[in-house]
C-alpha cells in the first residue's frame, strides 16, 4: 500500500478532522482541568537524566496528566473496576514517578485526546498513538517506546484476502485514526465509516455493517478473540511507530519523557511491560 503517499495526503485530512474535532475538544476540556497551574519539580526528586526536568511544569501541580482513549486493549483499557489498565498506563506511571509526579487518566474519544496534548490541556497524550508526518505538525513527539501494525479484520468466510481486496468494500475504522486516514486515503471517503471506538467498528463488521475493519493490531486480536466468526488477514496493511505526544514546543516535557523512556529501556521495564500485556505467539 502506499503508506508515504496516505501520510502526506493524510496532512489535509488530519487539518479538516481537527477543525471538525473541536466540539468533541471542547467536550474532553470539560474532562480535564482547565486551568494550566504549574508546578515546579525539584531536581533532587528524580534520579537520572530525567532530573534535568527543573523547570517542568504541570497542567496540575504534583500530577502528570495523560489524555487517553481507554478503548484501545491492551496499550489502554478499563478493568472491571473501572480501574485503567494497559502498556501505555504502566509506562506513563513508570514515567511519572521519577519526576515525582502522579499519573492522572482523563479519559475521551481518541481525536479529543490527541487536541487535549495539543492544545496543552493535558501533559501528554499516550493512545497508542501513531507518529506521522502530518501530526508531527500540530505536536510534538516522543522517542517511540513500541510498534504498531495496521491490521484488517474480516468475517471467517470473507472473500477480502489482501488489502487490495478492501476496494469498493466498506471499511470500518476509528475515527482520527491512521486507519481511517489511510483507508480514506487508499479507497475514497465514501468505503470508510468512522466509528466512535475500535470495538464499535467491529461490532459492525460482526452485524455486517461494514466488510472490513483496519486496526491496529494488537487490539484487532483481543476484539477477535472476543467476537467469534471473525479473523485477521496475514498482510498487513501499514507499519508503525508508537510514541508520546506533547504539545509543541514543549521541549522541558519531551526531554523529561525522554529521559525517563532511555531509562525503561536500558534497563527492561519496557520490554517486561510489553510482555505482561502482549503474550509471545
Ligand atoms: N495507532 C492509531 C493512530 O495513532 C490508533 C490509535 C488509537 N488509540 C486509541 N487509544 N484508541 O491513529
Amino acid at each position: 500500500m502506499k503508506k508515504l503517499s496516505a501520510m502526506l495526503m493524510a496532512g489535509a485530512m488530519m487539518m479538516s478532522l481537527a477543525a471538525c474535532g473541536s466540539s468533541a475538544s471542547s467536550a474532553s476540556s470539560e474532562a480535564v482541568s482547565s486551568e494550566a497551574a504549574s508546578s515546579e519539580v525539584a531536581s533532587s526528586a528524580a534520579s537520572s537524566e530525567a532530573a534535568s526536568a527543573a523547570e517542568l511544569t504541570t497542567v496540575t501541580p504534583g500530577k502528570l496528566t495523560m489524555s487517553t482513549n481507554a478503548a484501545f486493549p491492551p496499550y489502554e483499557s478499563t478493568d472491571d473496576n473501572g480501574n485503567f489498565v494497559g502498556i501505555d498506563i504502566d509506562v506513563a506511571t513508570a514515567i511519572a514517578e521519577p519526576l515525582g509526579l502522579e499519573l492522572q487518566v482523563d479519559d475521551m474519544d481518541f481525536d479529543a485526546a490527541l487536541l487535549a496534548a495539543q492544545n496543552g490541556k493535558s501533559d501528554l497524550v499516550m493512545a497508542g498513538v501513531t507518529v506521522t508526518e502530518d501530526r508531527q505538525l500540530v505536536m510534538d513527539f516522543s522517542d517511540s517506546y513500541a510498534t504498531g501494525i495496521q491490521s484488517i479484520i474480516v468475517k471467517e468466510d470473507s472473500d477480502v484476502a489482501t488489502p487490495d481486496d478492501l476496494a469498493d468494500k466498506m471499511i470500518g475504522t476509528q475515527r482520527g485514526t491512521t486507519g481511517y486516514i489511510y483507508c480514506s486515503d487508499d479507497f475514497g471517503d465514501e468505503h470508510v465509516t468512522p466509528y466512535d471506538d475500535g470495538l464499535t467498528a467491529v461490532q459492525a463488521l460482526v452485524n455486517g455493517q461494514v466488510d472490513a475493519v483496519v486496526i491496529d493490531n494488537a487490539p484487532a486480536k483481543e476484539f477477535v478473540a472476543a467476537n467469534p466468526g471473525l479473523k485477521i488477514l496475514d498482510t498487513a496493511y501499514a507499519e508503525e511507530d508508537y510514541a508520546i505526544g506533547v504539545a509543541k514546543g514543549n521541549t522541558a516535557m519531551l526531554d523529561a519523557i525522554n529521559g525517563a523512556l532511555e531509562e525503561l529501556k536500558n534497563d527492561g521495564t519496557l520490554q517486561a511491560i510489553i510482555d505482561k500485556y502482549i503474550k509471545a505467539e
